[in-house]
Parts: structure tokens; sequence; C-alpha cells
């Protein structure tokens, strides 16, 4: 049967959706490298390294900065199962699909869930979540950065400030927004944030780097209960309730991470190459450039969108840079041109989930992507094929002023 497979050989896409997006080749190069055992002196110093680099990355000075085995939601899970614990009350602005994947982790993490809503599309002033705060006094509040099913970004320093006066635990998903949008973790006063590495880190998805300041680890330390086959007289053991996950314990995630080196899961050798290679590839280039080059893909990519006729989605104030949402123009089928842009030009642009389904295509300008030929290419491939389906517009406009915003903005 093997012999009827043929051998590995993925399309030459460009992948310009709200992520996975195209790893940087570096990072790649990096994952091939021969594996080393978790134990290894030499896998260790990479181990340090990367916790690390990721400080660099997060803008922190937490000692615990490390990486969870799994794709982004794995360290969403990691965050909120070692700080839940049952009957606890959490508090979670939803702006978008995100939003409520922490409502349910949090919901199965045995919590007592407060979700408040606001349209896709938008996202909350600080006086409300203040006032949300002060009738749920939730022990967490548990919300997204930026939110790729809606291109949004929610405003973080006020509510880190808020959340710190009202001492509760502020986690933050940053999956959408780490490496493209600036987030100061210890500026805005964020206990717990995490990320993934397929957006504008430039690397592929399966490991979610995850940083968590003193007062989280106080509250987690607590919780400490080591597995029976490790355990050892000078094994700490908190008194508080034990973490109902074993694999996402981030209490035995951390004497893994530490110097004690005490034995959890086999790391993902591999995925630490790439993270290692994603987060020292990010800091050579600078994190202000990195912010400024996905500021300017996204700026390119709007007028070249508005010049082809098509309409922005959502509230431009708090639009992320690095994931665009457009209006399908009326009568024109939104996954025939989808399927357009794959099958002649190998593009890859995101569909819409939930309320937004069917109206609105999301283009990412990520991490290794957000690049000027990335967004000129894409805007002449989606110029061509919506002539094709018979919207009116004028040939060349769009990349013509994508064009003219990079100039500008290369002499600015
Ligand atoms: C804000 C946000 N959180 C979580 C996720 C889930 O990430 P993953 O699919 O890597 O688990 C995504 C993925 O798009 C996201 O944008």
């Amino acid at each position: 049967m093997a012999e009827r497979i043929n051998d590995l050989n993925p399309a030459p896409r460009l992948l310009m959706g709200p992520g996975p997006i195209n790893a940087d080749p570096r990072v790649l190069r990096a994952m091939s490298a021969q594996l080393l055992g978790q134990f290894d002196p030499q896998f260790r110093t990479y181990m340090r390294e990367t916790s690390a680099l990721y400080r660099g990355v997060f803008q922190t000075q937490n000692r615990w900065t490390l990486l969870i085995d799994g794709t982004a939601r794995s360290a969403i899970e990691a965050a909120l199962a070692s700080l839940i614990e049952p009957g606890d009350r959490v508090l979670v602005p939803v702006f978008g699909r995100f939003g409520h994947l922490k409502v349910e982790i949090a919901k199965r993490c045995g919590a007592e869930v407060h979700a408040v809503e606001t349209d896709w599309g938008t996202v909350f002033p600080t006086e409300i979540l203040e006032k949300e705060i002060k009738r749920h006094k939730p022990k967490i509040v548990a919300v997204s950065h930026g939110d790729t099913s809606t291109t949004m970004a929610q405003p973080l320093a006020e509510l880190g400030n808020l959340c710190r006066k009202n001492d509760l635990l502020l986690y933050v998903d940053a999956t959408a927004t780490l490496g493209g949008m600036d987030l100061p973790t210890d500026a805005w006063q964020l206990d717990v944030v995490s990320a993934g590495l397929q957006k504008c880190l430039g690397g592929p998805s399966g490991s979610a780097p995850l940083t968590l300041n003193e007062r989280a680890e106080k509250l987690i330390s607590r919780r400490r209960h080591t597995e029976q086959g490790l355990k050892d007289k000078n094994q700490e053991e908190g008194e508080g309730s034990v973490i109902r996950s074993n694999y996402f314990d981030l209490a035995m995630i951390m004497d893994y991470w530490s110097d004690k080196a005490l034995n959890h899961h086999t790391e993902a050798t591999s995925m630490l190459y790439a993270a290692r290679e994603c987060a020292r590839i990010l800091l050579q280039e600078g994190l202000a450039k990195a912010f400024a080059r996905h500021a300017l893909a996204s700026r390119a990519l709007c007028r070249g969108i508005e010049a082809m006729g098509l309409k922005l989605f959502g509230d431009p104030k708090h639009k992320m840079p690095n994931v665009t949402g457009v209006h399908i123009p009326q009568g024109v089928d939104g996954e025939k041109v989808r399927r357009a842009l794959l099958a002649d030009f190998n593009i890859e642009i995101g569909t819409s989930f939930g309320p937004l389904h069917g109206r609105v295509w999301r283009i990412g300008t990520m991490g290794y992507n957000a690049r000027e030929d990335a967004v000129l290419v894409t805007l002449g491939a989606l110029e061509t094929v919506l002539s094709g389906e018979k919207f009116k517009l004028s040939r060349g406009m769009a990349v013509d002023a994508a064009l003219a915003v990079y100039r500008d903005g290369v002499r600015g």
C-alpha cells in the first residue's frame, strides 16, 4: 500500500488567511535539526535560551516563561485549568469566536462563568468591563487581545490596571497578536499571557509560548501535587486543590522547566527548535520594526481593498494590523472567489465563522507574510478573480494604491 502513496509534496501556497501562514524558511530549517533528549545538557541550554528569548518577545521579566506543547489553545487550557478552582467566578469579555472558546474552557474547569458580549466588529470600552467586574467580583478575567474571527483588538492597558486595582488575575490570549502588535506584559500588568507560533511569530502551529508572573505562580504553586511516581521527600506539596489536568498542570510544567528538571512530558523537541528560532528572528529584527512592518502591510492592503471598491469590516480604530476583514460584495459568491484564488494563484484567504460566515473574507498579513510582495500579489490576484465574477472595478488600481503606501512607508 505504501508504494501507492506519493511522496509528501505540498503545493507552494501563499497562506494569506488568518493563520496558519507560511513559516519562515529559517524556522523550517531549525526544525530539521537532529533530536536531543530533554535532559541532555545542550537541550536544557536550548530550553533556557527559549525562556530568555520569549521574555524579550513578551516584554517581561517573568521567570516562568515557557512553552506548552500543543497548539495555541493548549496554553489557554493550561492557564485556565491551573488558575481556576471549581466554583471560582471568571469574567470573559466575548468579542468574537475566541471569547466563546475561553467561556467553554473555563466552564469545563468548573468555573462560574460570566460572559459579557459585544457585537462582532467592536470591542469593549473599559467602563463596561469595570461595571462587569464590580457586578460579578470575579477571581479571574480571561480575554483575547486580538480575536482573528473579527479582526478586532481589545485595548488592554487600562484593563490591566483595573484588574490589579481590584486584586484579580488577568489572563490574556495573545495568539493572534504576539509579535505583530505591541503587548508589554509587565507594563500593562498582565498576569498570564499565552500565544501560538502560527501567526505573527512565523512558525508552524504546535507550540504555545506562555508567561506568568509571581501573582499567578503563587496561586498555582498552592496547587502543586507531584505525580506519585516522581515524588521524593524534598518535593514541596501545596495545600490547594489538585489541578484537574495532568498534561496542562502548570505547577508540574514549571518544575519540568526549572533547574529541578522534574520529568513530566517528553518535550516536543522539533517544536522547541521552531519556537526558539521564531523568537530569535523576531528579536533580531526588533519588536518595534516588526510591529511597524505589520502596520504598513495592513495599511497597504486596506488601501488596495478600498481602491477595488470593496468595504472593510469592523471598527477601524480597533482593527488588528495583521488581519483584515473584507465585506463580500453583493452578488459575489465568496467561496467561489476563494476557490479560484487557490486553484489559479495558489493563494489562500480566509472565510469567517458564526455571524460573519458568508459575509466577510479575512486576509492575513502576518509574520513572514507581512511583506510587500505578498500583499501586492494577493491584491492583483483578487482583482483578477473579482473581474471574472463580473464585479465592476478598474484593473490595476488596487495594486497601485498598495504600492503607493509602500513607497510612502519606505520613504517615511
Ligand atoms: C485569538 C485566538 N485564540 C486561540 C486560537 C486557537 O488556536 P489553535 O488553533 O492554535 O489552538 C486562535 C486561532 O486562530 C486565535 O486566533
